[in-house]
């Protein structure tokens, strides 16, 4: 009979003791604890356009209340095909290739477990989105990281070694995950980057997940582009998007996978069995979204783009260093000049004291060592907040 005290292990998965809860939520549940102003999380704090919000309660008033089509609503599947042709000339089936989610995390999740088995491997850019990790823990495979390295200089970018990234494509590879524009670095992946990884996937015949959740946040002249796009790779391409950061609806939980047939396949079974379907009125929203007219995605990344103008000044005044961003709503910044132990204590000091939450960097990385000089902003929120958020920022001095 075993012991009581090694009955809680014993009744726990293996897995569930290969990764922690998720840091960035936490900040958010210390920002409500200590009132302090929310830059950690990425949800926008301004309304939803109100479009949008009337298609949701005309689809509700007009009963569209019962399960979707498991995959996917016919309305937002159309949409979601039309505008991958529309955006990055990518031909899409929306009877055989898109699978709509419980937002994009469970479109990561569901493409994962449909794609590895036990001993895949996962190549996986680092700084990393925190899912990523415990992902592809939970579809059985080991994520294998390759760096992406800080500027050097004001206006350079983040970086990867190719070699680097060769290396890591040996070792019993299934996929490659690619999140441009990138969170936490606000990376946009170019052309000759994509091709790179292009060549690589198709040499060892590996599958490229991309999660394209920012595409339309883009800064500077940065264009985005789908991988999927590029020759030879709509056939080993899964892209993940969702409605949560191009139309400020994080809570409404609608994304979507577009892969190839027998992928979709696969990833459909899983997802039914997951969740069954995602909100079915939101769905019908969602189509509604999806045709929104150009204007409306131009000044959505002028927005962001004076918000980020906004926010990063105040960080530099403070003593922040940061890497601009090129697309996405984050800045990862470098707090060396404050002279904490760590980040962890660095963004404990900013939660309590100064009234501002973050993320610590070591959340982007496997080993915290690596992140322990960073923090990331979110500056997804109200000018007013961020004028906050900025006083605030005056409080803070070093140690
Ligand atoms: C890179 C990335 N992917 C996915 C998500 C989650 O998206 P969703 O709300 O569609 O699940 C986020 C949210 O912050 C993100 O930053």
């Amino acid at each position: 009979m075993a012991h009581v005290s090694s009955l809680p292990k014993h009744f726990l998965s293996d897995k569930v003791e290969h990764f922690t809860e998720s840091v960035i939520r936490e900040m958010t549940r210390q920002a409500m604890q200590y009132g302090a102003i929310n830059l950690a999380q990425g949800f926008p704090d301004f309304p939803a356009p109100e479009e949008i919000k009337q298609a949701a309660q005309k689809a509700i008033a007009d009963d569209v209340n019962q399960y979707a089509i498991t995959w996917g609503a016919k309305n937002l599947r159309a949409a979601i095909a039309r505008q991958m042709q529309v955006w990055q000339g990518i031909e899409v089936d929306p009877e055989r290739e898109v699978v709509v989610c419980c937002g994009s995390t469970e479109a990561m999740i569901a493409t994962l477990l449909a794609v590895c088995n036990k001993g895949d491997e996962v190549v996986v850019f680092e700084p990393f989105y925190e899912n990523y990790g415990p992902d592809s823990v939970l579809s059985g495979a080991k994520p294998r990281f390759v760096s992406l390295r800080p500027p050097q200089k004001p206006n350079d970018d983040w970086t990867f070694d190719a070699q680097e990234l060769r290396e890591a494509f040996q070792h019993h590879t299934k996929a490659i995950v690619v999140n441009t524009p990138n969170n936490p670095t606000g990376k946009v992946f170019t052309r000759k980057e994509l091709e790179l990884i292009r060549d690589l996937c198709v040499e060892y015949n590996v599958l490229a997940i991309t999660d394209e959740i920012y595409e339309h946040i883009l800064y500077d002249g940065a264009k985005h582009i789908s991988i999927a796009s590029l020759e030879g790779m709509k056939e080993r391409t899964i892209t993940i998007n969702g409605l949560s950061k191009s139309y400020s609806v994080t809570g409404w939980r609608v994304g979507w996978a577009v892969a190839p047939p027998a992928i979709t396949n696969a990833i459909r079974k899983v997802h039914d069995f997951l969740t069954v379907g995602a909100p079915a009125p939101l769905q019908e929203a969602g189509a509604a979204a999806l045709s929104l007219p150009g204007k409306y995605y131009h000044d959505l990344a002028e927005r962001y783009r004076t918000r980020r103008n906004h926010l990063i000044p105040a960080l530099e005044k403070a003593g922040f260093r940061c890497y601009l961003p090129q697309g996405a709503y984050y800045v990862m910044t470098d707090i060396s000049a404050f002279g904490f132990k760590n980040d962890v204590e660095f963004a404990s000091h900013l939660v309590k004291d100064v009234g501002i939450a973050c993320v610590p960097g070591s959340s982007f990385y496997k080993h915290a060592k690596d992140g322990a000089h960073q923090v990331r902003f979110a500056f997804c929120k109200k000018p007013e907040t961020l004028d906050e958020a900025s006083r605030r920022l005056e409080k803070l001095g070093s140690r």
